[in-house]
């Protein structure tokens, strides 16, 4: 699909061994529609051809601010005009320093202070070099001046180390260029989610609760900020990374949960439940490790109710938000979400039949299908991002409706 058709995106590549990705990148940005202008830094001409940069761009590379050649067909001030978006990847901690102090000894860094285009920032660097507090402050910096940054990754470097600095790899960008030029029909709204599962204390080292992962909602809180929402995320005790731009509260037990939800529903425009919420708490937590027994080979916890809620939050009398729950059903999926759609007062919930294997609960793909009052919508098999993706384009319909 040409989800990024006549966009003008200029790629600005600086000298990191991630360089050589950028061949792949130019070919997907241009497969979708965009057309992509190359500057390349002195050093980047080391770990990538100007050559390769121009065949995979179909266009002559800009890498010098003092050839008259070069200023003759697209001068640096025209170049600068001529940018939907400025893409730097890699960004190396060099580019970001003279970014940050505002030097323009270069085409690259002259561009990015004469454009007046939104300007992205693709850390890559060793990992010691990222998380110096000199490159921690540039980049600072840079995301202070309104820049976007995109990444870095973490893992195994070219250089052997461990830890963040990796480029994000280049389907990853262009997912981002794409979020950058879709439509923000979520532009002014704010959402908030719940995601995960909770913990319910047995004693002071046990605890009863799910198989949640968080997957699911932290997608949904990613695909509602880059559709343009402010998003606030209530996560149950997940190991997930916190989607950028998205603000997280961490909680555990469904008591927790519910006191953070009350907190925050009547300050956005929407709510959603996604985690997986216990329905029942042992009554009692033992203040000291339960003790194994040797006159039972049986052992009971009374159990209470907790809270509901969504319920609680779709039933607010004043500043009630646009409330969407989950419904994890493994039989009779439609009839048990319609009931739960009525019962707990919601304006949309979102079935998945977890019994099915490969989605639902801690699997990376997910099938819903989104009930409301007056009809329903499949999504079929595909990535929780997807999935997410869908869904709030879904709401945001419904908010305009
Ligand atoms: O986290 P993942 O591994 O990605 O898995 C995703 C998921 C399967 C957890 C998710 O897609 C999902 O279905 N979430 C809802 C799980 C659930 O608890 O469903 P339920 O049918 O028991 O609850 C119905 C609704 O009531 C849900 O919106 C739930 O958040 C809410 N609820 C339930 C109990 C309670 N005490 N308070 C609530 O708000």
């Amino acid at each position: 699909m040409q989800t990024l058709a006549g966009k003008k995106i200029l790629l600005g590549i600086s000298g990191g061994i991630a360089a050589y990705k950028c061949a792949e990148l130019t070919r997907r940005l241009i497969e979708r529609g965009a057309q992509v202008q190359v500057v390349m830094t002195h050093a980047a001409k080391e770990f990538i051809t100007p050559l390769t940069m121009q065949a995979v761009s179909g266009r002559p590379v800009s890498d010098s601010l003092l050839d008259p050649a070069a200023e003759a067909s697209m001068g640096h001030i025209e170049l600068a005009k001529w940018a939907d978006l400025v893409l730097l990847a890699p960004a190396t901690a060099d580019l970001i320093a003279r970014m940050s102090a505002g030097m323009g000894n270069d085409l690259l860094t002259t561009l990015v202070l004469a454009t007046d285009a939104p300007i992205a920032v693709s850390p890559a660097m060793n990992q010691q070099m990222y998380l110096n507090i000199a490159t921690q402050e540039n980049i600072a910096t840079l995301a202070r001046r309104g820049m976007s940054i995109w990444g870095p990754a973490a893992g195994e470097q070219a250089c052997g180390d461990v830890g963040p600095g990796r480029m994000l790899e280049p389907m990853q960008l262009v997912s981002h260029c794409e979020a950058f030029f879709a439509d923000k029909p979520l532009e002014g709204k704010s959402v908030v989610i719940t995601a995960g599962p909770t913990r319910e204390a047995i004693d002071p080292v046990r605890y009863i609760s799910n198989h949640s992962s968080g997957k699911m909602g932290f997608a949904l809180a990613e695909a509602a900020q880059k559709l343009g929402a402010q998003v606030t995320l209530i996560a149950g005790p997940v190991s997930l990374t916190t989607p950028q731009g998205v603000e997280r509260i961490n909680v555990d037990s469904a008591q927790n949960m519910h006191a953070k939800a009350m907190e925050q529903a009547a300050k956005h425009n929407v709510f959603i439940g996604c985690a997986a919420v216990a329905d029942y708490r042992p009554e009692v937590i033992a203040e000291q490790k339960i003790k194994k027994t040797d006159d039972s080979d049986q052992m009971s916890i009374t159990m209470v109710k907790n809270p509901d809620i969504i319920a609680s939050v779709a039933s607010m009398k004043e500043a009630r938000p646009f409330t969407v729950g989950f419904a994890a059903e493994t039989q009779d999926v439609e009839h048990y979400a319609r009931t739960k759609l009525a019962k707990k007062n919601l304006d949309m919930i979102c079935a998945n039949d977890v019994s099915v294997e490969g989605q639902g609960f801690n699997s990376n793909d997910n099938a819903i299908t989104v009930y409301w009052k007056e009809g329903k919508q499949s999504l079929t098999l595909a990535s929780k991002q997807q999935i997410a993706q869908q869904i709030m384009a879904s709401i945001a319909e419904k908010l305009e409706a």
